[in-house]
């Protein structure tokens, strides 16, 4: 007996903000160094440095927004290392990620190039563990202002006539550990003194991210308002409020019982009510502060699943092969963010290339596009659509997960299958809009532990599927831990 699930065609929630499918690069294991940046003199085909396959398939996938340069790093680096001509950088030892040694061949420049080349906006980490506000005002003037002080010719002269406008600026990076193991309160304290030092400069506006919690930590969150707002004359410039949450796992890649993968998944459960609860945190902050809105990130997000050394030894750090339950849980994912579009600023997937949920696996020239690649090409469109309330009496972690959007000709709608023993029989009912097509397409397969390798790189890519129509509804059947995703069109 199929399952009804009704899309309310006309109760909107927000429109999805492209930069919920936002991405981001580390200076981590081989997602920049090998995997993203080649470097100019490599064999393998390169634009100026960046792997041409990796841009051709990024762009594709049209990344809105990367950040970069961490996670973790990002409070150890100085971007001054990283700029001018390449034999003059000096090397530097990565004390964050293993001790590799740097040489800053991939800096400020080669990034803006990158964001550029795949239509993607920049997003700046800025180092408030190690670094200073002078540190994070100059990289701003140096990207932003147009020319005639010093640090805007200094762009001008490393080839950047244009300033970049780069409008999305984090202070810090996980500031309860990696960032410098501070209190709620501390972090407050230097998040006020760093912020005010950043400058509007060339028409651009900063957008300033402040470090959230580890998942839902809500003393983070409250402590972090209640500093941030105290016994001060003015209320620090805040934009975004920025939450890392993880899906763990307890087994290597390829290696995941039904049992394991489920408990994965239910982390999806435990996202959604995360970003319920710190949603209605900022709201109540902000409302306090006189704030029309604090936006909330889940700056990085993904699977982690147990890592491999000998993998790691060949690969680099934190390399995970990507499954079909990373395809399903890159679809959980977006499909939560879609259902709470009205809350949320920007979401970043961890990381674009080589590092945890990677969209692209590199390993020399081989370049392999991911099931978690086809996952988020295939949910592009639901970019700047209007999310849509859907009504299920199915756990959208273990049974169904739903999103929709629409625009005034065609609804699009994402289900997800996350159980890897059942298929799964539904009905979607969509009320008074009458369907005149449907075309969609599915992404399966019957071993849950399948891959897409150097070896056999199209193993898992999308299929066209033809649903039946029969009036306002549309019946299918969900193959075990699968992702349908289809185009309505209506009138
Ligand atoms: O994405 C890998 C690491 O995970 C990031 O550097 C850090 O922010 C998080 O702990």
């Amino acid at each position: 007996m199929p399952t009804t699930i009704t899309i309310h065609a006309h109760d909107a929630i927000g429109v999805i903000r492209p930069e919920l499918h936002g991405h981001f690069l580390e200076h981590l294991g081989t997602a920049t160094y090998g995997g993203i940046w080649v470097g100019r003199d490599s064999t393998i085909p390169n634009i100026d440095g960046l792997r041409a396959r990796a841009v051709e398939y990024l762009r594709t996938l049209a990344v809105p927004v990367l950040r970069w340069p961490g996670g973790c790093f990002a409070d150890a680096y100085h971007w001054r290392d990283g700029i001018g001509p390449a034999e003059r950088r000096p090397r530097t030892v990565n004390h964050t990620w293993g001790g590799s040694i740097e040489d800053n061949g991939f800096g400020t420049h080669e990034f803006m190039h990158l964001c550029s080349l795949i239509g993607a906006q920049p997003y700046l980490a800025a180092n408030m563990g190690s670094g200073s506000p002078s540190e994070l005002r100059d990289w701003v003037e140096y990207c932003n202002y147009p020319s005639g002080s010093t640090l805007a010719d200094m762009r001008i002269g490393n080839g950047a006539r244009d300033p970049f406008a780069v409008r999305y600026w984090g202070i810090g990076n996980e500031s309860w550990a990696c960032g410098g193991n501070m209190t709620a309160e501390e972090y407050a304290a230097l998040y006020a003194r760093f912020g005010t030092f950043v400058p509007s400069c060339g028409g651009t506006t900063p957008y300033l991210i402040a470090v959230g919690p580890n998942n839902n930590d809500t003393a983070w969150t409250r402590r972090f308002f209640t500093a941030l707002s105290a016994e001060r004359m003015f209320t620090p410039r805040i934009h975004g409020f920025a939450m890392h949450y993880y899906s763990w796992g307890t087994c290597a890649p390829t290696r995941y019982t039904p049992d394991a993968l489920r408990t994965q998944f239910s982390s999806f459960e435990g996202m959604e009510h995360a970003i319920v609860e710190q949603r209605a945190y900022l709201d109540m902050f902000a409302e306090r502060a006189g704030i029309p809105r604090i936006d909330l990130l889940v700056d990085e997000w993904g699977t982690w699943d147990v890592s491999e050394k000998e993998v790691e030894d060949e690969y680099g750090l934190f390399w995970q092969q990507n499954t079909i339950r990373d395809a399903a849980a890159a679809a959980l994912g977006l499909n939560v963010f879609h259902r709470h579009a009205d809350k949320l600023g920007m979401c970043n997937i961890a990381q674009v290339a080589n590092v945890l949920q990677a969209s692209l696996l590199t390993s020399g020239p081989a370049c392999v596009r991911t099931p978690t690649y086809h996952a988020l090409v295939l949910m592009k469109d639901h970019r700047n659509r209007t999310a849509l309330r859907v009504e299920s009496p199915l756990s959208p972690s273990r049974e169904l997960s739903v999103s929709a959007s629409r625009d005034d000709r065609t609804i699009v709608v994402t289900c997800v299958n996350p159980d890897p023993g059942s298929p799964r029989a539904i009905r979607l009912d969509i009320g008074d809009a009458s369907i005149s097509a449907v075309e969609g397409e599915e992404i399966a397969d019957n071993d849950p532990n399948a891959c897409n390798t150097f070896a056999n790189p199209d193993r898992i890519v999308p299929h066209p599927v033809t649903p039946e129509v029969s009036g306002d509804t549309i019946a299918m059947t969900m193959a075990p831990l699968s992702i349908m995703h289809l185009r309505i069109t209506v009138s």
